[in-house]
């Protein structure tokens, strides 16, 4: 049995994302998260879709709960997320190139500049390439060109000068050309003296698909750059039914992640997309496979959490 939460076993910070609506009406998801994790990243409550939904009528209802949780029990905050292509409000996709251009300025302004001191981090730009390293053709990408990218953080940083500004994506994770993309993107930036700060790697992992190789080398590299590194949204599906053997493999591959952060001095957060089995985005999306988080539904720890926090 471990010795204390996992919060405490490293001086990375140990984050979940939180679901609001949990937060308020499970005293037991509560109660866990709580006691186990020092970051929080909103799973959707800061999604420009939620936030906005109407031009010009916002609800910031589900992300004031969460900052308003993690600064009564001492908790960072990972926002997420602030130029993403889905879980945009209907009315953006529509519009020109000026007036999404002045759009986008104003919405991370409005964003990043509500939460101004209270987010130490920022998923400012998410998922931005495609798997072979080329642009994701976004209606951002397609109406404002390569150049959205540098502008968005310019404007994220105006608004929060002291938040540490990352770009983030999935299958990023070993050497690929994704990963590579990602690479001489960030390099780029920081020549040009664009206000970036850090790499998020989001870590969706599946039992079917192996573990990536290189991810060590990956995260040094970035590194290597003068940026740190957090891996933002880690778990590992499994094809379900869920066996014994199935877990030992799961806790496998977070004990690799988990390693891989912490070879590399400049990975400085290991945060999970979630913590329960009970409440999970996989099922949804994968039909086939579950069981993704370190508790299972009862919140019990798994070999996954045992492997971490032996
Ligand atoms: O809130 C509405 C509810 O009112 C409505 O009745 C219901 C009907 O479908 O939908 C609810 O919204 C859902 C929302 O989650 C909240 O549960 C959306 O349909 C659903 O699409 C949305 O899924 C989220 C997904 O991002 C959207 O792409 C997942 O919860 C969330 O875990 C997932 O998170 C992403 C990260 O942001 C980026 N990286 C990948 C990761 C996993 O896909």
């Amino acid at each position: 049995s471990a010795a204390g939460p996992l919060k405490s076993v490293t001086n990375r910070y140990v984050g979940s994302a939180v679901a609001v609506q949990h937060l308020n009406a499970e005293a037991d998801y509560k109660s866990v998260l709580t006691r186990e994790f020092d970051s929080v990243t909103p799973e959707n409550e800061m999604k420009w879709g939620v936030v906005e939904a109407v031009r010009g009528q916002y609800d910031w209802s589900g992300a004031d709960a969460i900052v308003a949780y993690a600064k009564k029990t001492g908790k960072s905050v990972r926002g997420h997320t602030l130029v993403w292509h889905s879980q945009l409000p209907d009315w953006v996709g529509g519009l020109e190139a000026a007036e999404l251009r002045a759009v986008v300025k104003d919405h991370i302004r409005t964003e990043a500049g509500r939460y101004r001191g209270k987010i130490r981090a920022w998923d400012v730009v998410n998922e931005a390439f495609n798997e072979d390293g080329t642009r994701r053709q976004t209606v951002f990408q397609e109406k404002l060109g390569d150049r959205y990218i540098a502008d968005a953080f310019r404007w994220a940083h105006a608004a929060d000068p002291k938040a540490k500004l990352y770009i983030n994506d999935y299958n990023i994770e070993g050497l690929n050309p994704k990963s590579d993309a990602t690479f001489e993107l960030v390099k780029s930036l920081k020549r040009q003296g664009v206000p970036i700060h850090g790499v998020g790697i989001q870590g969706h992992l599946s039992l079917m698909y192996g573990f990536p190789s290189g991810m060590k080398e990956n995260i040094a590299r970035f590194a290597a750059l003068g940026l740190d590194v957090a891996i933002t949204e880690a778990d590992v599906r499994i094809p379900l039914p869920v066996t014994p053997e199935k877990l030992d493999a799961q806790a496998s591959y977070f004990g690799q992640v988990w390693d891989a952060c912490h070879a590399v001095r400049r990975c400085v957060e290991f945060t999970t997309w979630g913590f329960t089995d009970r409440h999970s985005w996989v099922p949804d999306v994968f039909p086939g496979e579950g069981a993704a988080c370190l508790f299972d539904e009862n919140l019990r720890p798994k070999p996954a959490y045992a492997r971490l926090n032996p």
